[in-house]
Order: C-alpha cells, then sequence, then structure tokens
C-alpha cells in the first residue's frame, strides 16, 4: 500500500511509538475491540480519514481500526494538538497523515485536502471541520462518503444544524451523545486534563485562588469539580438558570461574567459558544489572572479584542502570552486560546479515551455494516454499544455487577398495583 504523508519529521517515531506503547495495556476496551476487528475485517478494502487530536490515544485508535482492514489516514482537528512524533509513528506503522504541530491556518486546511485525496469511505470527525470541507469544497468526494461518527458537542450541534437546514448528505453518528462519552469524556476527562494542562504550563497553586468557570455543562461540570478538589472557590457563569441552579446546589457560586471578572485568578470557558469573555471583562480583571479555554473553538476567550487593547504583549513562558493593558495590569491566556488541555497538554487520560474510541470504533463499524439502510441524519449511538462498552470497561477493572431478576424483571415491566 502506499502510504502518502505530510509530516514534521519521520525520524520521531521511536519516540511517538514509546507514547502509543504507554497508553496500549490502558485502553481495555480498545484492546478487545482490536481482537474482534482483527477476525472480522469490517472495513476490508475500505478508507477511513480520522480528523481527531493527533496524540497517543487517538493513533491507537486509528491501529485499531486499521487492524479492521481499512486503509486509515489522519489529519488533526486542532493546529496545536498534534504531536509530531505520534503522527511519524503512525506513519511508519502503515497509516497516512497529514498533519504537523502548530500548523498555520492554510496548512491546515491543506492537510485536510491532502487526507481528502484518498477519497475516504467513511470518515471520523471532532467538531465538523472535515464534515463542513467535504460538503462546502469537495462536493464531489460525497458519492464516495458512506457515512461517519463525531467525537464532540460542537461538532453534534453543527451536524444537526445541516441535517435541519437539508444540507447533510452522509448518516454521522453522533458519538459525543452516548453516555459513555459525555458522563466520563466530557465529564471526568475534561475535568482532570484541563487543570493538568493549566498547572503544568503555569506551575502556580490552585488552593486558596478563585476559579470562574464559564459553562456548567458536562464538561464544565468536570472542571468545576476539580477545580473545587484542589482547593480552589469556584464560581460559575451560566447562561441557563437550569444549569445555574443545579451549580448552586452543587455547592458553587453563580455569578454574570461581568461580576466574576473581578474576582477570578483562573478563568475558564467551555460554553461551546463565542466571546464569553470580552473587553468589557478584562477591563475587570485583576492583574495576574490566567485565561484559558477548554471548549472545542478558540473563539470563547476574545482574544483579538484582548490584543487590541494591550498596549504591549509577550510570550510570558511556553503557551502563556502576557498582555499589558493601559491600567498597568498583566493578563495572561494559555495556548492562545484553544483547548488548553490539548494545545498544553496531552489531552484525556488513558483510561477515559479507552471508552470514548471504543465507542467510535464500534459505531464506525456499525456504519461500514449498515450505511446502506441509514440516511443522511444524525443517529445516535446504538444502546447495545453504549452499554457493551460499559460492561466490557467493568469486565477489564475486574469488576462485575447485579443481575435482574426475574421476578424484578417483571415487576419493573408491570403496570398493575398489585404486581
Ligand atoms: N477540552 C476537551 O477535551 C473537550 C471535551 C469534550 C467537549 N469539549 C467541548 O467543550 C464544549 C462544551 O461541551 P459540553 O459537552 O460541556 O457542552 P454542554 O452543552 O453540556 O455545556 C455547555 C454549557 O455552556 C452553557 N453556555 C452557553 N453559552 C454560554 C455563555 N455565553 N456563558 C456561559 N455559559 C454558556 C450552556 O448553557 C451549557 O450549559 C464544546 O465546545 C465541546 O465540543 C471539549
Amino acid at each position: 500500500m502506499d502510504i502518502k504523508f505530510t509530516i514534521r519529521d519521520l525520524s520521531l517515531a521511536a519516540e511517538g511509538q514509546r507514547k502509543i506503547d504507554w497508553v496500549i495495556p490502558r485502553m481495555q476496551v480498545l484492546n478487545k475491540v482490536r481482537e474482534e476487528f482483527e477476525k472480522e475485517q469490517s472495513f476490508a478494502g475500505k478508507k477511513v480519514v480520522i480528523c481527531l487530536h493527533l496524540e497517543a490515544k487517538t493513533a491507537y485508535l486509528a491501529q485499531v481500526i486499521k487492524a479492521g482492514g481499512a486503509e486509515v489516514t489522519v489529519v488533526a482537528s486542532n493546529p496545536l494538538s498534534t504531536q509530531d512524533d505520534v503522527v511519524a509513528a503512525l506513519v511508519e506503522s502503515g497509516i497516512g497523515a497529514h498533519a504537523w504541530y502548530n500548523a498555520s491556518d492554510e496548512e491546515y486546511n491543506a492537510h485536510l485536502q491532502l487526507a481528502l485525496d484518498t477519497e475516504p469511505d467513511f470518515i471520523i470527525d471532532d467538531g465538523g471541520d472535515l464534515v463542513s470541507t467535504i460538503h462546502t469544497t469537495r462536493p464531489e468526494l460525497l458519492k464516495n462518503v458512506k457515512g461517519g461518527a463525531e467525537e464532540t458537542t460542537t461538532g453534534v450541534l453543527r451536524l444537526h444544524s445541516m441535517a435541519r437546514d437539508g444540507v447533510l448528505k452522509f448518516p454521522m453518528i453522533a458519538v459525543n451523545d452516548a453516555q459513555c462519552k459525555f458522563l466520563f469524556d466530557n465529564r471526568y476527562g475534561t475535568g482532570q486534563s484541563v487543570w493538568d494542562g493549566i498547572m503544568r504550563t503555569t506551575n502556580l497553586v490552585v488552593a486558596g485562588k478563585t476559579a470562574v468557570v464559564a459553562g456548567y455543562g458536562w464538561c464544565g461540570k468536570g472542571v468545576a469539580l476539580r477545580a473545587k478538589g484542589l482547593g480552589a472557590k469556584v464560581i460559575i457563569c451560566e447562561i441557563n438558570p437550569i444549569k445555574a441552579n443545579e451549580a448552586l446546589m452543587d455547592g458553587f457560586d453563580v455569578m454574570p461574567m461581568a461580576e466574576a471578572a473581578k474576582y477570578g485568578d483562573f478563568f475558564i470557558t467551555v460554553t461551546g459558544n463565542m466571546n464569553v469573555i470580552n473587553k468589557e471583562h478584562f477591563h475587570l480583571m485583576k492583574s495576574g489572572a490566567i485565561m484559558c479555554n477548554a471548549g472545542h473553538f478558540d473563539v470563547e476567550v476574545n482574544v483579538a479584542q484582548l490584543k487590541e487593547i494591550a498596549v504591549s504583549e509577550r510570550a510570558a513562558r511556553t503557551n502563556i502570552t502576557e498582555y499589558a493593558l493601559p491600567n498597568g495590569h498583566l493578563l495572561y491566556v494559555l495556548a492562545e486560546g484553544r483547548l488548553v488541555n490539548l494545545a498544553a497538554g496531552d489531552g484525556h487520560p488513558a483510561e477515559v479515551m479507552d471508552m470514548t474510541f471504543a465507542l467510535q470504533a464500534l459505531s464506525l463499524e456499525y456504519v461500514a455494516l449498515n450505511y446502506d439502510k441509514l440516511s443522511p441524519q444524525v443517529y445516535q449511538v446504538n444502546t447495545e454499544i453504549d452499554e457493551r462498552v460499559a460492561m466490557i470497561k467493568l469486565q477489564s477493572l475486574g469488576l462485575s455487577i447485579d443481575k435482574l431478576t426475574k421476578e424484578q424483571e417483571a415487576y419493573l415491566g408491570s403496570w398493575s398495583a398489585e404486581a
């Protein structure tokens, strides 16, 4: 097979392979899926393009799909999360790759086009860039693409908009909306990895400080919970009154950003929305305040406005930009406002991505086996797949759970008061 690649440096492969080797024994659900894929060869003769954050766990997912018979090509879903050594290891293992760390917008888009030149049958997307690129710039590929799976909340929202407007041309599975995804990846994965990214980048203490978390969705809950565990005082900013009440009952302060801006030492946006922290908030912040984003796109902290009002800007440390305001205050932005856990860290822990990527692999296999019965819509992950992933995870941890007795099953299924 002719492997095509556009990467930084193939000689980094050995280090990348070490990173992949570290995660494999920690991804037991995916190991089980790999064994099945090797036997079943459901992707034989098919081409798959995977657009995800290119680090070790993703690399293993790509290798598992290849083990199922596919010709796999990977491309980045974010220019700052690509690990050049991991990408090199993928190429060495027979997987096409078009990505490098810190690609410019032009390079990033060129890489997407190169990956699409393989004319994929199936795709895995993260945030919707691949799907929108196919629909807007490569419509000739629509006859090839039979379907795919989407990783994150923001991508699923975009897919729903496309389906609503009647422009989505192939079926996509909303992996993000599976219980084994958002309950663990969005909540515990983001919760842990965001603080890992902030702490390794800043090397500052969290205890006793005030953390402002914008967005109390699945990710925000995790980020707030771990902030509390690290000893921070936590303030939640929300636009949804129900989520705001939930945050309050979970023990957090709730207030609008215009008020929270005065108190925060750390600001973490994780809303999936745009312009959550703006000029009016920067002016209110304490000197030394640190801002970062964990939402999919780098549009939550309005860095463009910060640049406009700043009198100077400098790199304070790797992945930290310092902005001096006219009032003398110094404000800091981590990883240019891109996903802090991936652009300034290694992303979610392997054990969490194990479940997410098992869902991805099994959902893509479901599409590969059933695409002729699916229409161009957004589908939920099959409940059997979701429950199976949860059960294999428990088994891999050596745990078992209770089973319904016949009597309990009848009781739960009955409507009469006498049952
Ligand atoms: N960093 C990661 O590794 C990672 C992992 C999973 C998801 N994500 C991304 O994180 C984002 C959030 O995902 P989620 O699953 O938590 O979504 P979610 O829909 O569960 O939560 C988003 C929350 O933000 C709130 N919100 C929207 N606009 C707001 C605003 N202007 N101010 C305050 N709150 C606002 C919403 O009411 C909602 O409660 C998405 O972009 C998603 O793609 C990132």
